[in-house]
């Protein structure tokens, strides 16, 4: 079994054994509360690890004095003896090349107990399955995630250099779990090219400090997108921005080879306050990302700045070039 020790407190595993694959499906259950049809079944993690699939998992080998919680099912998982934190679940699958198809990982859950997000569990988990696959010498690991969870936009991009160019509209049809239930599961689909120097330089322990507004500010970026707050404190998406006018211009790439786009910091809190807002942002950044994407441009960065009144952002650029 290989083993990744972050600090002293938290180990990173491969899990094969199929007993330890049980917290994996109760721990999914505690991301992803509700329907338990929408668990990945131990009998489905197996069958992938048998054919070059990956169950990584986090340890908190300090659990006992760690668990304070109100939930009863956390209660529960966590007096079971259960110290599994974290996991991440890949397997093999192909892309297409112009010299036909090509190995990749597909990468299809990243998932960290409420109680330990935050404290670089995901990003470890991510960097071992990098050091994994890289081993087994494939170069791409792809996965989708909610383009509007601001802080696995933060993870994906920021830290882990991830790109993006393709937007899957309702990707998983309707989803009954707790996160994505009464939503449309619009998502982007990744790229993680993890022999680039892109993304090496992003994993390295010196790695460059965070991108700020201003510095795009100051080169004069266009906002397409700057959202306002509403009576209710929540943001709201800009109204009348007519892309079709603005990318069938054919200098507006040329004068805007960077552009920014504003998603909310804290899109939970608007589904549970404002569930018809909620959509007016999915339905916004949707067309959004559709228009941008199908004009030649690409997710290759994103920014966020904490505080009282958070903002995020990602940075758009024009052509593969630009990576
Ligand atoms: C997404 C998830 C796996 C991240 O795990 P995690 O252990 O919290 O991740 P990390 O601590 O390594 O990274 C989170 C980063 O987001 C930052 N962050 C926190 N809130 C944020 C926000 N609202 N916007 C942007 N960034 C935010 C953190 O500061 C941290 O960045 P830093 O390391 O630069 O300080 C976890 O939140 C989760 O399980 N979510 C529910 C399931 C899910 O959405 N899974 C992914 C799709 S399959």
């Amino acid at each position: 079994m290989s083993e990744f020790t972050i600090n002293k407190r938290y180990e990173i595993r491969i899990i094969e054994d199929p007993d330890l694959l049980d917290p994996v499906e109760i721990l999914q259950n505690i991301v992803w509360p509700g329907d338990l049809t929408e668990v990945v079944p131990k009998h489905m993690l197996l069958a992938a690890i048998f054919n070059g699939g990956l169950v990584i998992g986090a340890y908190d080998l300090a659990i006992q004095e760690s668990v304070k919680s109100d939930s009863e099912a956390d209660q529960e998982y966590f007096s079971e003896g259960n110290n599994l934190i974290g996991f991440a679940f890949g397997f093999p699958g192909l892309f297409e090349t112009p010299d036909g198809p090509r190995i990749k990982h597909a990468s299809h859950m990243l998932g960290v107990h409420p109680n330990y997000r935050n404290q670089g569990i995901g990003f470890a988990l991510k960097r071992a399955q990098w050091q994994m696959v890289r081993n087994r010498g494939i170069d791409l690991i792809t996965w989708t995630y909610d383009p509007l969870q601001s802080r696995n936009a933060h993870l994906n991009i920021n830290r882990l250099g991830a790109t993006c160019k393709t937007y899957k509209r309702d990707a998983y049809g309707v989803l009954r779990d707790g996160i994505n239930v009464g939503d449309h599961s619009d998502r982007f689909m990744v790229d993680w090219f993890i022999d680039s120097r892109r993304v090496s330089t992003r994993l390295s322990k010196d790695r460059r400090t965070d991108l700020d507004l201003a510095h795009f500010l100051s080169a004069e970026t266009n906002i397409v997108n700057p959202t306002q707050i509403g009576n209710t404190n929540l943001p709201i998406p800009t109204q009348n921005i007519n892309l079709e006018i603005i990318l069938t211009d054919d200098q507006y790439h040329q004068s805007n080879p960077i552009v920014l786009v504003e998603i909310p910091s804290d899109f939970a809190k608007i589904k549970r306050k404002d569930p018809q807002l909620a959509i007016e942002w999915r339905l916004h950044t949707r067309h959004i990302f559709e228009s941008f994407f199908s004009h030649g441009y690409l997710v290759t960065d994103f920014v966020f700045l904490p505080g009282d009144l958070p903002r995020s952002f990602y940075v758009l650029s024009y052509g593969e070039s630009t990576l």
